[in-house]
C-alpha cells in the first residue's frame, strides 16, 4: 500500500516538475501522468475516491503519510501549499486528461492563496470532472455558493448575448461555451446544487432565467445519457440560446399575455430560423449546436415548425432540449398560466410524450430529476409541509428534505434538515415520510429564496 501511495504521488511530482522544463506534450510531462493513471487504478476497486492531503508539512494519500521526500515530491507539496490546496480527492472515473490539466493547474497557478471557490470554479471551467478539491469542511455550502456564482455568470452571458443582437452585433460565443463548461463541471460534481437553482423563476427576466435553465437541465440529462464532454457542451450551449431568436421578436409580443392571434404566432414562429443565423455568424458554436437551434420547435412528431422536410433527420439532442424547455416552461409562473410544481409539469410531459416530446427522454427526465426533484414542497406524515434539498444518494432511498412548516401550519423559524431514515424509537419504523406534493402557491409565507436557503444546508 506504502510503495503505491508513494508511486501515485511521485509521478505527479515527476510530471509537475517536468513541466517546468519542457511543453506538455512532450513524454516527460505526459508519461509521469500516464503512469499516475495506471497506478490509481487498482485503488478504485474497492473505493470511489481517493484523498490526498498536506498535514502538518506531510503528504498523506489515504492516511498514509509519505516521509521520502524527493525533490519533484517537495516541489509538488509546495506547489499544493502556496495556491492554498488543503486536499485533493481523485474519484473513480479519473481520466489521463483530469491528471494532466490538474498538474497544468498547478504549474501555471502563480497566485497564493486561492479561495477554494475560486479553484472550483477554474478546475471545472479547466474540463478537470474527476478530481475536487475540498477546504474539508462546509463543502456542499460552498457548492452552493459557487453553483449560484456560476448560474449568475450565465445569467449575465445570456444578458449580453441578446442585447448584442439587439444593437446589431454577433455575441460571442467563447463566453457562452466557457460558462456551459462550468456549467457541466457543476451539474457532474453537485447536480442537486445546480438544479436547485433552476427553481429560480423571474418573471420579468422570464427569457433570461429560462435560458439558464434549459442549459442546466439539457446538461442533467445530458450527463444521464452518458454524452461526451464536447457532446455536453453542445447541448449545454444550444440550451442556453436556442430562444435567441426571439430578440428580433418585437418585445411586446414576446411578453403578451393571453393567447395569440394567428399572425403573432407566425411570428413567433420565426425564432428557431433567426437563431441559426444569429448562431451562424458566431464563433465556438458547433454545427450541431446549430441545427438543434433550429429544430428545438419541430417536435418527437415532427409537426411542429419550421415543418421538416420529409427526408430531414432531426439531430437527437433537439429532443433533449425540448424536453427541458417544456419541463421549465410548465414550472414557470407566467401572467396567463400558473406555475406547475415539477410532479405536475412531468404528468403533463408524461402525456405529450410521443407526441411533441420523446417518450425514452420523458423517462430519463423523470429519473434524472428523482420521484421528488428538488424544490418540490411535500407533506410528511406528521403533517409538517417539508421542501426537498436533495435527490437520495445514488438516485434510490429516501430524498434529502427541509421542513418549512409545523404541524400546525407554523412556518419555522428557520429551515430545518431532517433525515428521512430515522427511526421512530417505539416502532422501529421511520419516524417522518412523504405523503405526496403540496402546491407551493398554497403557502405564501415561503419565497423562493426561503426555499433556496433551505436547499444551500
Ligand atoms: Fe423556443
Ligand atoms: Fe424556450
Amino acid at each position: 500500500m506504502e510503495s503505491a501511495v508513494a508511486g501515485v504521488v511521485r509521478s505527479l511530482g515527476a510530471s509537475l516538475k517536468n513541466l517546468g522544463l519542457y511543453p506538455t506534450t512532450h513524454p516527460l510531462v505526459r508519461t509521469p501522468v500516464e503512469k499516475c493513471h495506471a497506478e490509481l487504478a487498482p485503488f478504485f476497486t474497492d473505493r470511489s475516491e481517493l484523498v490526498l492531503t498536506v498535514s502538518d508539512g506531510t503528504l498523506v494519500l489515504e492516511g498514509v503519510p509519505i516521509f521520502q521526500l524527493t525533490s519533484s515530491l517537495e516541489l509538488f507539496m509546495a506547489r499544493l501549499g502556496t495556491i492554498g490546496l488543503p486536499a485533493v480527492i481523485f474519484e473513480r472515473g479519473v481520466s489521463v486528461e483530469d491528471i494532466e490539466l490538474f498538474v497544468r493547474f498547478l504549474h501555471e497557478t502563480r497566485e497564493q492563496g486561492v479561495p477554494i471557490p475560486e479553484i472550483k470554479s477554474r478546475l471545472a471551467r479547466w474540463g478537470v470532472t474527476h478530481i475536487r478539491v475540498t477546504a474539508t469542511e462546509d463543502e456542499e455550502n460552498d457548492d452552493f455558493t459557487l453553483a449560484r456564482e456560476i448560474y449568475g455568470s450565465a445569467l449575465n452571458v445570456v444578458v449580453r448575448a441578446l442585447k448584442d443582437v439587439r444593437n446589431g452585433k454577433t455575441p460571442d460565443g467563447a463566453e457562452s461555451d466557457r460558462v456551459v463548461r462550468e456549467m457541466s463541471g457543476m451539474v457532474s460534481r453537485n447536480r442537486d446544487a445546480m438544479l436547485a437553482l433552476t427553481l429560480i423563476k423571474n418573471f420579468d427576466e422570464y427569457t433570461y432565467n429560462h435560458s439558464v435553465n434549459v442549459s442546466v437541465l439539457s446538461l442533467a440529462v445530458g450527463e444521464t445519457l452518458g454524452l461526451s464532454e464536447s457532446e455536453r457542451i453542445g447541448i449545454g450551449v444550444a440550451g442556453l440560446l436556442h430562444d435567441v431568436g426571439k430578440t428580433q421578436l418585437a418585445l411586446d409580443l414576446i411578453r403578451k399575455p393571453g393567447t395569440l392571434t394567428v399572425d403573432e404566432f407566425e411570428e413567433i414562429k420565426k425564432h428557431p430560423e433567426e437563431g441559426f443565423a444569429i448562431l451562424g455568424k458566431m464563433t465556438h458554436i458547433q454545427d450541431s449546436t446549430r441545427a438543434v437551434v433550429r429544430e428545438h420547435h419541430m417536435r418527437f412528431d415532427r409537426t411542429g415548425y419550421p415543418r421538416p422536410d420529409p427526408e430531414h433527420r432531426m439531430n437527437a439532442h433537439s429532443y433533449v432540449i425540448a424536453v427541458a424547455d417544456c419541463y421549465d416552461a410548465l414550472t414557470t409562473m407566467r401572467s396567463y398560466q400558473k406555475a406547475r410544481t415539477p410532479q405536475q409539469a412531468l404528468e403533463i410531459m408524461r402525456k405529450l410524450a410521443g407526441k411533441s416530446l420523446d417518450p425514452d427522454l420523458v423517462e430519463l427526465m423523470e429519473r434524472s430529476l428523482g420521484v421528488y426533484p428538488v424544490g418540490t414542497m411535500v407533506r410528511l406524515n406528521t403533517m409538517e409541509v417539508a421542501v426537498v434539498t436533495g435527490t437520495p444518494d445514488g438516485g434510490k432511498g429516501e430524498p434529502k428534505v427541509a421542513i418549512l412548516f409545523d404541524r400546525s401550519g407554523n412556518p419555522l423559524p428557520a429551515p430545518q434538515g431532517v433525515d428521512l431514515k430515522e427511526p421512530d424509537p417505539s416502532s422501529g419504523r421511520p419516524r417522518r415520510m412523504i405523503l405526496g406534493t403540496v402546491n407551493p402557491l398554497m403557502h405564501p409565507p415561503v419565497s423562493m429564496s426561503g426555499i433556496l436557503q433551505a436547499v444551500s444546508f
